[in-house]
């Protein structure tokens, strides 16, 4: 009889299977379909039928564990077959499971390339996964307590095996006696395109930001497309030809806007939105500039009235959206978000009163983890600003380690006796900084794809006075910091 190995609420088995379930993360399952590769004895299957997904698969390769699962839930759909078989019969898959078992296939990259192409568009593949120690690309050979030895990816290997995917480590997956080594739990899904705005008014450098950009990762396909007013109204007077007869209605308006009124592009746009074009405007932009590409700059002033709208029609449509104004909210004196951008890292400054200041000297990243350096301090009252906040996207970094260290450039430059320490070091662990790369924040695939060195973070450093409450000072590059 095979052994029990997952534990229900009458039946103990070696894998504490509630533990897992939280760890594991998954999304919620109402409505959703939910395929369990070596799903064993169907306790996850279980979970999504009690949580009123709309199509279950289980499938394991042991009878004894299928037979089980079938008399626990009799109407979900379990399968005795193995991963090897033919899938596609069971079409695309919202949720997709794979736990503690990649280790038992032949050709572990196969398996997952299989699986992720049946995940649907806006699906997630979520692995649970011994993974072996080592830098190195490799599949290493465990003995373990079983008897038997098994491979196990590294990091690196794993990252090759979902190239052109999104992972994220979610994090260590609940431990198990006899692990040979330890478990995480990574959620993957597809990439999604990703479009920044830059979309200030005229003169405020958009520009030349957007062209040190696509310079920096102008490689096609994983490069930046361009577009903007005045692209897009080009591309109109190209499209003429007949070619796009679903876009025949902003087209035509459009170059009735241009004949009438003016070939300002800006005056154009404010048409647009004015007459409720936005739509069919995106839906052009979408199909025939954008045409496919994964990452698109957004270079032309967008009315501020206007703005919210453009960008939620493309979140809608499911772009990863990007504002390029971080400082909008910064109160009274707004920072040139572009001059920030192209200055990163090297000496950017940063003063949103006339006494704080913020500087970042640098932004590197060795082993995986991150430092930041750089000093801020309160100018006026001559000391040092305390509090920082270090955010990716809309996370907080609990534990960025803080370190105060000497700047005496700073204490001159303040007039501010040389003991007092006006320097900071944040550094950000390999594995925080790993947990903390999502598709909202990253722009996988840029450049190096795996090589965090090359890649843009969405990091926000924000830094409090030492009255706490008001947030006074803050710098906040949700844009980038290109290293390397
Ligand atoms: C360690 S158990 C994990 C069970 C379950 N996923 C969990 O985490 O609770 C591994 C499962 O993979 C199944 N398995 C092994 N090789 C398989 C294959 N080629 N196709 C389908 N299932 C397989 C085993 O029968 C076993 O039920």
């Amino acid at each position: 009889m095979a052994e029990q190995y997952q534990s229900f609420l009458n039946k103990k088995g070696a894998s504490d299977s509630f533990e897992k379930l939280r760890k594991l993360g998954l999304p919620n399952l109402h409505g959703k379909s939910f395929l369990d590769v070596g799903c064993n004895e169907g306790f996850f299957c279980g979970v999504a039928y009690y949580a009123s997904a709309k199509k279950i698969v289980g499938l394991d390769l042991n009878s004894e564990f299928i037979e089980r699962a079938k008399s626990r839930f009799p109407s979900v759909d379990f399968r005795c077959s193995s991963w090897d078989a033919d899938l596609s019969e069971f079409g695309s898959f919202d949720v997709i499971l794979l736990a503690s078992a990649i280790h038992y296939a032949a050709d572990q990259p196969a398996l997952i390339k299989k699986l992720l192409g049946l995940l649907a568009p806006r699906g997630i593949l979520v692995l649970e996964l011994g993974i072996a120690p080592g830098e190195g690309d490799a599949y290493v050979e465990v003995k373990r307590s079983a008897g038997d030895s098994r491979q196990y990816a590294t990091m690196r290997a794993l990252d090759k095996a979902l190239d052109g995917f999104v992972f994220r480590v979610i994090g260590q997956s609940v431990p198990q006696s006899g692990d040979p080594v330890p478990r995480w739990v990574v959620h993957v899904t597809h990439r999604r395109p990703t479009i920044m705005f830059f979309d200030s008014p005229s003169f405020t450098g958009k520009s030349s930001t957007v062209r040190t950009l696509s310079k920096f990762c102008g490689v096609k396909p994983d490069g930046f497309r361009v577009a903007g007013i005045d692209r897009v109204l080009q591309d109109i007077e190209f499209s003429m030809s007949e070619k796009y007869p679903s876009h025949r209605k902003i087209i035509d308006k459009i170059s009735t806007f241009k004949k009438e009124k003016s070939i300002f592009a800006n005056v154009i746009l404010e048409m647009i939105g004015h007459e409720d074009h936005i739509d069919d405007f995106v839906s052009f932009i979408i199909d025939y500039r954008i045409d496919g590409a994964l990452m698109t700059l957004w270079d032309g002033y967008i009315p501020e009235k206007y703005r919210y709208q453009f960008r939620e029609n493309f979140s809608r449509r499911g772009f990863i959206v990007w504002g390029a104004d971080p400082f909008d909210n910064l109160g009274h004196q707004r920072l040139n978000p572009v001059e920030l951008m192209v200055n990163l890292p090297i000496g950017a400054a940063f003063q949103s009163s006339q006494d704080l200041r913020v500087y970042l000297d640098s932004a590197t990243i060795e082993s995986g983890s991150l430092t930041l350096v750089g000093w801020a301090a309160d100018a006026g009252t001559k000391t040092p600003l305390e509090q920082f906040l270090v955010f990716f996207g809309e996370t907080l970094v609990e534990d960025a380690e803080i370190r105060r260290c000497s700047r005496p450039g700073a204490n001159r430059e303040i007039g501010c006796p040389p003991e007092v320490l006006l320097g900071f070091q944040i550094l950000i662990s390999a594995d925080r900084l790993r947990s903390l790369l999502t598709t909202e924040i990253l722009f996988l695939g840029l450049a190096g794809k795996n090589d965090l060195l090359k890649q843009l973070l969405g990091l926000r450093l924000f830094v409090q006075d030492r009255n706490g409450g008001v947030l006074e000072a803050r710098y906040s590059s949700k844009l980038q910091i290109v290293t390397g």
